[in-house]
């Protein structure tokens, strides 16, 4: 063995055994608010164990832009930076809490948290969580494509478009409070982007009208746009805190028929009357 290879061997096991005795920095965790809606505030948490080393910096990025740090040695001893979606409450911000206000759709994103510690060790850690501002709809979701007149054995196809929402919506059909489900029968589409990370959902409803579609000489058809980001996200880990948000919107459709109920009107003209897309519904 030459020289360089015994150094490079007492650094190793001097490295071990300074792990092994926690002397230096040992963990980091982040804890971020996983949904928020506009406007919000949230409270960045970031708790570490710096064993016997002394702090040198705190820094906050948010998809890999530095935002935030804290030096103790530093006059000031925080600092911000301007990134898109980020306001810091500097007030209330330290060397383990960023607080940030007026939350908007670009806050959106990957928050990480960097410790560092100070000389002789330099020893560094981070940890990192996401946050996702959640925009609900304002708007009821659309039926589309509906026809004055069907007649038995004709297609209904229909579109429903749901509000702009962020994630977007989720949508269901459901005939005669029957959820369709039937592959053929619902037909997926993209969905429209709009501005600001904004999104509507469409679904297709394709399917060949039978007597038996009526019951009591009307059916009833419905869309339900749900918005559950807690079911779409699916992320388990680095969750501390989550807002529950559930938002069902839906839009009804009441197709009469003017004919007497079934079983006799097979091949007869159906005159059918669109009620509308609200509730309307009675038997
Ligand atoms: C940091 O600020 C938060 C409130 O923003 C406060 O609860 C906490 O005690 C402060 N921590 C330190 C170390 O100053
Ligand atoms: C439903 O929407 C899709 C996608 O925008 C479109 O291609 C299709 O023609 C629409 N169908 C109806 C019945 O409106």
């Amino acid at each position: 063995m030459n020289f360089i290879a015994i150094w490079l061997l007492i650094r190793i096991l001097i490295g071990r055994f300074t792990t092994l005795t926690g002397a230096d920095l040992k963990w980091v965790r982040v804890s971020v608010p996983q949904y928020r809606i506009p406007g919000d505030m949230a409270l960045l948490q970031c708790d570490y164990n710096l064993g016997n080393d002394n702090l040198y910096a705190v820094k906050w990025y948010k998809d890999n832009e530095e935002f935030f740090k804290f030096l103790p040695k530093a006059r000031p001893e925080a600092s911000s930076y301007s990134v898109e979606g980020i306001h810091v409450d500097m007030k209330s911000s330290n060397r383990t809490t960023v607080v940030l206000y007026s939350l908007n759709f670009k806050s959106s994103g990957l928050y990480r948290c960097e410790v560092s510690a100070e000389a002789p060790s330099f020893a560094s850690a981070q940890g990192e969580a996401r946050m996702e501002i959640v925009y609900l709809p304002k708007e009821d979701p659309q039926i589309s494509g509906v026809e004055r007149e069907y007649q038995i054995g004709e297609m209904v196809n229909l579109n429903c478009t749901s509000g702009k929402s962020h994630p977007a919506s989720i949508l269901h059909w459901y005939v005669n409070e029957q959820q369709v489900l039937a592959p053929g029968t619902i037909i997926h589409y993209p969905p429209i982007q709009h501005r600001h990370g904004l999104s509507s959902s469409i679904l297709g409803l394709r399917f060949v009208l039978t007597p038996k579609h009526f019951v009591g000489g009307s059916m009833k058809i419905k869309c339900i746009a749900v918005l559950s980001p807690v079911l779409w996200m699916g992320d388990k880990e680095s969750v501390v805190q989550s807002l529950p948000i559930k938002q069902m919107r839906e839009a009804l459709l009441l197709v009469r028929s003017s004919a007497p109920p079934p079983p006799q009107i097979h091949s007869r003209l159906l005159a059918v009357t669109i009620i509308g897309l609200i509730v309307l519904y009675h038997s």
